[in-house]
């Protein structure tokens, strides 16, 4: 057995690149590892979107050659891959800049990983892969076989027409693309068979699937939802990311209509302020975006919600951030990821004049930070007390314990529940931290036990 050492940045979508490209090495003998030291194959699965994300690869290839060369005096060979959206977006850079890289493949072309090893085994050399059509690597990928615990992602749709003109994503990934229905129904029907209970749907862009069902017509992803809720198994359905724009009327009344379709979703609206949303190119204002909410909410009353917010965007004035503040306010966020704004190369912001010095980004962030945290941490109170279902994923740390998720993706620890790992039982919140729940374990298990008649 040869070991493979796979480090994951960036999105959810790395994560599930990661496991295919485990997957596809499998037949080749080689094994996961959880270090690099000594490992046969190390990729880093990178990710491009801010500027420190592509930096840190760098100074991770820098240690690796180290190991490398320790290796190698002992007579045996470690290859590196450089793989994911730096890959993509600087591929003959990494190449010139660290002479220890073996290979580079894009996020569309890594299932040509296996022959690329042999020629480099072969020849030497390096090899650069990164112009090859999503759909090919779909149709390469072979069926997972590795079992990825209770909760698993599917990338569905993969790259972006969208070009907000801060992001890199449609220049890394590609245009848009959503795979056929037929083949996700496989591969849930696989996970299920493999312990799945609960997936989560993956696209930059998942909300505007329009993948070409049985029927030969284009399914939308409410339809796709719907079909996957009949899977045997697969009890709880999520999907990330959206963009507001694609919120479709039909995706909307899927949120009352799915029983599975977990009531959380993440809903990136960046900025609050209309200005600020048109430079960005987001092609909507922040109204609109109240309004997409309201619509959801009363599809749902009980959904929560989360966003990403970039502070510190060109032009950014005092009143644009109090705007953003506003709208946090106004919405209300169970969570959220929020970003300072990083010039990338190539996208047409970084070119912009009016660049926000670094201070004011940081005090901008921090204010934005401190009323997310307040409004997350009012959400976690307001479970305190109730009961919620709870998919156990993990052992917990202390002995006995078990980690899973509540609908609303909060983590919930439970004492004597390690037995429960693959389940979904109802659990009573009895307290709530700064990061997670913890809670008893409440009455009968909920959906996966038999009927009482
Ligand atoms: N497709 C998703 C976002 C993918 S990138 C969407 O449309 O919302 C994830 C997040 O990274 C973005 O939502 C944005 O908040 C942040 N981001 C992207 N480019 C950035 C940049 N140049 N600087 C700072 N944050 C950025
Ligand atoms: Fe990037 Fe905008 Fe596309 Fe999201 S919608 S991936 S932020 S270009
Ligand atoms: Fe990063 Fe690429 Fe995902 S840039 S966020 S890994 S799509």
């Amino acid at each position: 057995m040869k070991r493979l050492f796979v480090k994951t940045y960036g999105c959810q979508m790395n994560v599930y690149d990661s496991a295919r490209m485990a997957d596809l090495l499998a037949p080749l003998g080689y094994a996961p590892t959880d270090t690099p030291d000594g490992a046969d194959m190390v990729i880093l699965n990178t990710c491009h979107i801010r500027e420190k994300a592509a930096e840190k690869v760098y100074s991770e290839l820098g240690r690796l050659r180290k190991m490398k060369e320790e290796k190698a005096q002992g007579g045996a060979r470690m290859m590196i891959a450089v793989a994911g959206c730096v890959a993509q977006a600087e591929g003959e850079e990494i190449v010139r800049r660290q002479s220890a890289v073996d290979l580079v493949v894009g996020p569309q072309s890594y299932h040509r990983l296996p022959e690329m090893i042999a020629k480099v085994a072969r020849a030497g050399g390096q090899a650069l892969e990164t112009d090859f059509p999503a759909e090919d690597k779909f149709d390469a990928l072979p069926a997972q076989s590795a079992n990825a615990g209770p909760s698993v992602f599917l990338t569905v749709q993969e790259g972006c027409d969208k070009f907000c003109t801060f992001c890199v994503v449609p220049y890394t990934r590609g245009n848009e693309y959503s795979r056929p229905v037929v083949q996700i129904l496989e591969e849930a029907r696989r996970l299920a068979d493999l312990g799945a209970r609960e997936i989560t749907l993956l696209g930059q862009n998942v909300n505007a699937y329009r993948g070409i069902g049985p029927d030969r017509e284009d399914w939308t992803l409410a339809k796709l939802l719907h079909a996957l809720s009949r899977v045997d198994g697969i009890e709880r359905l999520r999907y990330t990311t959206s963009h507001p724009r694609d919120m479709s009327d039909d995706l909307i009344a899927a949120h009352g209509e799915i029983e599975g379709l977990m009531p959380y979703l993440h809903l990136p609206v960046q900025s609050g302020s209309d200005a600020i949303l048109a430079a960005m190119n987001r092609q909507h204002t922040a109204d609109e975006y109240r309004r997409i909410v309201d619509r959801i909410r009363a599809a749902r009353g009980d959904i929560a919600l989360s966003s990403d917010f970039i502070v510190g965007f060109p032009g950014e004035s005092d009143r644009d951030f109090k705007d953003t503040m506003t709208l946090i306010r106004d919405i209300g966020y169970a969570g959220a990821f929020s970003f300072k704004y990083s010039k990338r190369p190539g996208t047409p912001a970084s070119a912009a004049r009016k660049q926000v010095p670094e201070d004011v980004k940081a005090a901008r962030l921090e204010a934005l930070q401190s009323l997310l945290i307040e409004q997350q941490r009012a959400f976690n109170r307001s479970c305190e007390g109730r009961t919620l279902s709870v998919l156990f994923e993990k052992p917990g740390r202390q002995t006995g314990q078990a980690i899973g998720r509540s609908p609303y993706l909060q983590a919930v620890h439970v004492d004597g529940a390690d037995d429960m790992i693959g389940q979904i039982r109802d659990v009573k919140i009895v307290s709530v931290g700064p990061n997670s729940l913890k809670g008893a374990l409440a009455g009968a298990k909920t959906r996966d036990a038999a009927p009482v008649l």
